[in-house]
C-alpha cells in the first residue's frame, strides 16, 4: 500500500485523456497532472529540446513525492523514456508500449496505421514496438502536426478540426490498415471526426485505456495501490481562460480539480 499520488504528465492538456481512464480503473488513486501548456506543442521540436523539457517536468513531479510516473505523451515516450527512467527513483510507464500491444492483438490483416506528431513518427518508436511484438506487422505512419494546436485552442467542434482531419485522411489510409493507433494523447479529443473520416471498418485505438490498465497491473504487482480517498491536482505552466472551458468540455463538466498555474 502506498498513499502517495501518481504523477502524470504531458506537453499540454492531451494527457488528461489518460487521467480520465486512470480515474475509471483506479478510483482510489490520487493524481497530480502536469501539462506544459506554456511550451506545447513538443511534437514539432527536436529531440534535444523535447528531452530537456521532459526532464524538467519529471524533476518537478518527483519533488512532489509521486510514487509512480506516467508519461501521458507519445512524443515524450517516443523520444526520451529511457532518459526519464534514468533519473527517476520511482517506476515510469510510457504510452507507446501499451497501445502497441493492444493494436498487435487486434489487427487481423497485420496492417496497423499510426497517427502521431512529427517527432513520434520520425522516432520510429511505434514501428519498433509493434515489430518487437509481431515481426510480420506492417506499419504505416502519418504525422498530423495541425491536430495539437487545434485541440489546445479548444476548437473541437469547429469546422477547422474537420478540415485538418480531411487534410491528412480524406484519401483513406495508405496500406489498407484495419487498425489505427491514435498515437498522440491529444487525438482522442477529436476521435469522432477521425472515425467518421476513415470509416467504421477501421478500429481506432487510443493509448489512454491500455495505459491505464497497464498502470493498474503494475501498481498491483508492485504493491503500490492506494485504498484511501483520491485527490486530484491539475497543474499547468500556462492557464489562458479558454483552457478551463476546453477541459470542462472534455470532462463533461466533471473536471476533477481546478486548474492551477505552476512555474517549473
Ligand atoms: N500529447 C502529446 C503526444 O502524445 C504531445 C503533442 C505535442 O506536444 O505535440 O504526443
Amino acid at each position: 500500500m502506498n498513499n502517495n499520488p501518481i504523477g502524470v504528465f504531458d506537453s499540454g492538456i492531451g494527457g488528461l485523456t489518460v487521467v480520465k481512464e486512470i480515474i475509471k480503473v483506479l478510483p482510489n488513486e490520487s493524481i497530480i497532472y502536469l501539462g506544459d501548456t506554456e511550451r506545447v506543442p513538443y511534437g514539432t521540436k527536436d529531440r534535444e529540446t523535447i528531452t530537456k523539457f521532459a526532464l524538467e517536468l519529471t524533476r518537478f513531479l518527483l519533488k512532489k513525492s509521486v510514487k509512480f510516473l506516467v508519461v501521458a505523451c507519445n512524443t515524450i515516450s517516443a523520444t526520451c523514456l529511457e532518459e526519464i527512467e534514468k533519473i527517476s527513483p520511482v517506476p515510469v510507464l510510457g504510452v507507446i508500449k501499451p497501445a502497441a500491444v493492444l493494436a498487435a492483438a487486434l489487427t487481423k490483416n497485420n496492417k496497423v496505421g499510426v497517427l502521431a506528431t512529427r517527432a513520434t513518427v520520425s522516432s520510429g518508436a511505434y514501428t519498433r514496438e509493434l515489430r518487437k511484438i509481431k515481426s510480420s506487422i506492417e506499419v504505416f505512419t502519418q504525422a498530423c502536426p495541425l491536430f495539437v494546436p487545434i485541440i489546445e485552442e479548444g476548437l473541437l467542434d469547429h469546422p477547422i478540426a474537420k478540415i485538418a482531419v480531411d487534410e491528412y485522411l480524406k484519401h483513406g489510409f495508405e496500406g489498407d490498415c484495419d487498425t489505427l493507433i491514435l498515437g498522440c494523447t491529444h487525438y482522442p479529443l477529436i476521435e469522432d471526426i477521425i472515425q467518421k473520416t476513415v470509416g467504421s471498418k477501421i478500429k481506432l485505438i487510443d493509448s489512454a485505456k491500455p495505459t491505464a490498465r497497464e498502470l493498474k497491473r503494475l501498481l498491483t504487482e508492485k504493491k503500490l495501490l492506494d485504498d484511501g480517498k483520491a485527490e486530484y491536482e491539475i497543474l499547468l505552466t500556462d492557464t489562458p481562460p479558454i483552457m478551463q472551458k476546453t477541459i470542462d468540455m472534455f470532462f463533461e463538466n466533471k473536471t476533477p480539480a481546478k486548474l492551477k498555474k505552476v512555474y517549473l
